[in-house]
């Protein structure tokens, strides 16, 4: 069983959302875990040539000459250790209400037809997601419209990205650590949630 954490926290040692990440590890101990550091390792943003590689083989069912394989070289190995993994966990801060740009840019690459999503298939079944964020607000987590709080476009996407792969579980916990008089209590929540997920997968 491997689990790959894909991080993006740019905030480094003092970041928020570390504290969450760190909480997942104390309490998922021996487990087989790889991690991607978005910070260190940026994903591809398609342009006007990778992205007709991308329509040619992925959707066009065509084989792609070497040069044209090549620009999606960097994808397919990012798809390979995605697919590699039984549990994925990402961390990262929300950012103006959503996936920061780096994490977005990472599903962009991933998210391949026939590799990673089918219409009709569940391409990712048998694996699980979950992801850990932090905001300055606190946001809902099953409601979503245009009042605010209901502004949690990370759960909602997750739901609807990660749903349409066909991952079995997606769990998604968001907190904000802004006001340090909550602060633990907050992080003991998440704990708590976090103890149950990893009973529930492990
Ligand atoms: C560029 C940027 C955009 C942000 N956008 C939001 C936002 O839309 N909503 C919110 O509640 N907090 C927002 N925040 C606050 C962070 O999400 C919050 O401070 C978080 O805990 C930071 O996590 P970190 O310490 O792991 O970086 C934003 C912060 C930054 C730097």
């Amino acid at each position: 069983m491997k689990t790959l954490i894909v991080k993006y926290l740019p905030t480094g040692a003092s970041s928020n959302t570390k504290k969450l990440l760190d909480v997942f590890l104390e309490e998922a101990t021996n487990q087989n875990i790889e991690v991607l550091d978005l910070l260190k390792e940026q994903a591809p943003l398609f342009d006007e040539k990778s992205i007709q590689a991308y329509y040619k083989r992925n959707y066009g069912g065509q084989k792609l000459d070497l040069d044209e394989a090549k620009l999606l070289e960097k994808n397919d190995k990012l798809i390979a250790q995605l697919k590699s993994a039984d549990v994925v966990v990402f961390a990262y801060p929300m950012h103006n209400f959503g996936i920061p740009a780096a994490v977005k840019a990472y599903l962009d690459a991933v998210i391949f037809n026939g590799e990673t999503f089918e219409a009709g298939k569940k391409l990712m079944a048998g694996k699980k997601v979950l992801t850990l964020f932090t905001a300055g607000g606190i946001y809902s987590e099953e409601v979503f419209n245009f009042d605010y709080p209901n502004w949690n476009t990370i759960a909602l996407q997750s739901k609807a990205m990660y749903g349409f792969m066909g991952f079995d579980d997606i769990e998604t916990i968001g907190t904000s650590l802004r006001d340090v008089t909550v602060a633990d209590s907050r992080i003991a929540e998440v704990r708590s949630r976090l103890k149950n997920i990893i009973k529930k997968w492990f």
